[in-house]
């Protein structure tokens, strides 16, 4: 059969509610037209985020049971230790509550005030995180990376030229490199072992070290086995493995690819900065073996680590995005092609083409996505990237995309049948849709908070 099932069963549930459009109208309304402070009870696909949104196995509900809740030195932490290092290689792991805290104590010891810091694309907390260390993001993706249409199978590919002008010009000014796995903020697509073996070697060449943005690593590692020439025969495993040793440490939002609601790691290959990054743990994340969760949580997060480097689960999950992909486009649906790890990304200038920069168009998908189904996306574009300059005119970002990011071994096909039509329906009708305008917005990660009002 060529049906490609869900490859589990469901043990337990969780019922869902559909409301109707008068009254999504009223709760977006007092939402102020911000999908990110509706009540998920008034949301019946969530496809905002595929972050600590997975459904834990049997296995990992057992492994929480035997969490040793002891403050320093508990075994959760050292089975913990144990599964990081084995996939890793890293000598140091450093356990934190999610993938910004372990940002953010890097950047806070790593980086410095003028200091410049490439990536692929750096997702919206890595940027903040180090414009509040004083440090610039740049981000250097190929440039197919940015055309939501022009096929390449690893769009997440940084652009080594330009990496390379930027060494040479102003080296002394980057204290290291990083890289996106999967390229999320660039529709999810994967970086070739070929590009991170180039990008080390180039940065080595520089003495600078290489941090992998690591959370969606088993994607980008299913990716490389599918279509990296060479890597078809590899387990995805060992893959895996090549991408972290091509690094000198990683942040890693276990929300992602380690199938746990909560959690997250900084691991470092040598001891350049594991010192004070463990000090500032102590200060604000909590003691060294916990790192501000809880020894349970270590433990699944141990288990989900081993588990979602199942082929058979990785072949399942690229092929949903897939899926999903192949019923928007035949609806006449403009996407991000191909289609990346843990999400669809449509793109709204496409969709509609009557909304200008300044109308916010992403955003007014998401909305208008919201109000027709009860789906809720995320806005990838000008609201989450571009910014209010000081003298109040308003920056914009090359692409505007709504991510359809799906929560991990949560939603069947049907679900995603249901999605696909509600979206293609909506095309149908993309002229009624109306642009969105600032009502009042903050100063960093402005999507989160931000209200609307329609134009
Ligand atoms: N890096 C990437 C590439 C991410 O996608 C995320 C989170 C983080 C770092 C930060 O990790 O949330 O655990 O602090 N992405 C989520 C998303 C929120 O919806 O894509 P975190």
């Amino acid at each position: 059969p060529k049906t490609m099932i869900e490859p589990f069963r469901i043990k337990s549930v969780e019922p869902i509610r559909m409301t109707t459009r008068a009254e999504r109208e009223a709760l977006l309304a007092e939402a102020r037209l911000n999908v990110f402070r509706l009540r998920a009870r008034d949301v019946l696909l969530d496809f905002l985020t595929d972050s600590g949104t997975g459904a834990m196995s049997a296995h990992q509900w057992a492994a929480m049971m035997e969490g040793d809740e002891s403050y320093a030195g508990a075994e959760s932490f050292f089975r913990f230790e144990a599964a990081v290092r084995d996939l890793t290689g890293y000598a140091h792991v450093i356990p934190t509550h999610q993938g910004r805290a372990a940002e953010r104590i890097l950047f806070s010891v790593a980086a410095r005030p003028g200091d410049l810091v490439p990536s692929n694309t750096h997702f919206d907390t890595t940027r903040a995180n180090l414009e509040v260390a004083g440090a610039e993001p740049l981000d250097l993706v190929i440039r197919e990376g940015l055309e939501p249409r022009t096929p390449h199978p690893f769009k997440g590919n940084i652009d080594l030229e330009r990496v390379e002008a930027l060494l040479r010009t102003r080296g002394d000014r980057v204290p290291f490199g990083m890289i996106t796995v999967t390229n999320n903020s660039g529709g999810g697509q994967p970086v070739s072992l070929e590009n991170l073996r180039a990008y080390r070697a180039l940065l080595a060449r520089h003495g600078k070290p290489l941090i992998l943005d690591a959370c969606r690593f088993a994607e980008n590692a299913m990716f490389v086995k599918l279509r990296e020439p060479g890597q078809g025969e590899r387990a995805v495993k060992e893959i895996a493995r090549e991408m972290f040793s091509l690094a000198d440490g990683c942040t890693m939002s276990a929300k992602k690819d380690a199938l746990v609601n909560i959690g997250g790691f900084l691991a470092l290959r040598d001891d350049r900065w594991v010192e004070p990054a463990r000090n500032l743990l102590i200060l604000t994340e909590g003691f060294p073996t916990y790192g501000g969760l809880a020894g349970r949580d270590l433990d699944a997060l141990a288990v989900g680590l081993e588990e979602i480097l199942h082929e058979d689960y990785l072949r399942y999950r690229l092929r949903t995005a897939e899926y999903m992909g192949e019923k928007l486009r035949q609806g006449g649906v403009a996407i991000v092609e191909p289609t990346g790890g843990h999400a669809v990304y449509l793109d709204a200038r496409d969709f509609l083409p009557h909304l200008g920069p300044a109308d916010y168009p992403a955003w007014a998908l998401v909305d208008a996505l919201y109000l027709a189904g009860g789906i809720r996306g995320v806005e990838v574009g000008s609201v989450m990237f571009g910014k209010r300059l000081e003298d109040g005119t308003e920056t914009y970002h090359p692409m505007e995309l709504v991510r359809l990011a799906f929560p991990r071994r949560v939603y069947t096909q049907s679900h995603f049948d249901y999605a696909a039509e509600v979206v293609c329906e909506l095309k149908r009708e993309a002229a009624s849709v109306r642009g969105v305008r600032f009502a009042k917005q903050s100063r960093y990660l402005r999507h989160f908070t931000a209200e609307f009002e329609w134009a």
